[in-house]
């Protein structure tokens, strides 16, 4: 059995390389569950139902969310009715769902999205959280995914780490930069610090890279904006899984650009 985790889909360019990726990936990697993180989907910032829709049509089984979610006032709109889409489990008072069960053939999967602290909002303690769910999503399934968002390598470490043997994996979001340390941890959970992003290539981070320049060089307010052309990345990873451990078996990461051109044998 494997995973596909789509990292960051970032405005209509990262829309735009799911729409047109995902369907080659899928029939490629034949992945049983499909998890993507949807929460700059929305012009850069947070989501909407119809994009949610659409995400789900392209492919999802589960959009994944972080610090972005409430940017975009839709969702207080449909979150309690967005049954596939998880916000981070540790924000203390908040609509919606930080876990998600999906059923894939005779399987059930849990997927769960917390956020991290380290430069970040002070939420709840994302260690606790995940102690908690990972015991609650325990009396129905072994197969369990986090999606970890935060900033911080060493906090995403210590998330990998401190959940190893207990879930599927643990990968990162949120930096929007594809790190290179897939790994299996030794007990068998899938690690990878961050998946990288999927939108704009020549930008910063997937904003228009001229509005951020200029606040580094001024000091002065910009505000950053997707770039509405250009070229375009996707960013994932496959993990492989044994179906009755819940444990991971291998882990690969997925650059999809003009560098590294997708190339489906
Ligand atoms: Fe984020």
């Amino acid at each position: 059995m494997n995973i596909l985790f789509v990292g960051d889909v970032v405005g209509a360019p990262g829309r735009k390389m799911v729409k047109e990726y995902l369907p080659k990936l899928k029939s490629h990697f034949r992945p049983h569950l499909t998890i993507v993180n949807g929460e700059n989907s929305a012009g850069g910032r947070g989501i909407t139902e119809e994009i949610y829709k659409q995400l789900l049509e392209a492919g999802a089984n589960v959009v994944t969310l972080g610090n972005h979610a409430w940017d975009n006032k839709n969702i207080f709109e449909f979150i309690d009715r967005a049954k596939y889409m998880v916000r981070p489990a540790n924000f203390p008072q908040a609509p919606g769902t930080g876990i998600a069960y999906v059923r894939i053939n005779d399987v059930e999967a849990a997927v769960i999205n917390l956020q991290g602290r380290t430069f970040m909002t002070p939420l709840e303690c994302p260690f606790q959280k995940a102690e908690e769910l990972v015991f609650e999503a325990k009396n129905r399934t072994d197969i369990i995914f986090v999606d970890f968002h935060a900033e911080a390598t060493s906090e995403k470490q210590a998330m990998g780490w401190f959940l190893d043997g207990k879930v599927t994996a643990v990968i990162g979001t949120h930096t929007h930069v594809q790190t290179a340390d897939n790994r299996i941890l030794p007990g068998g959970t899938a690690y990878l610090s961050d998946v990288g992003m999927t939108g704009p290539y020549d930008g910063i981070l997937g904003m228009e890279k001229d509005a951020v320049i200029y606040r580094f060089i001024t000091g002065l307010p910009a505000r950053f904006e997707v770039p509405n052309s250009g070229r375009k990345q996707l960013s994932a990873c496959i993990i492989q899984i044994n179906k009755n451990s819940g444990k991971a078996t291998s882990i690969e990461r997925i650059l999809i650009n003009d560098d590294t051109p997708f190339f489906a044998g």
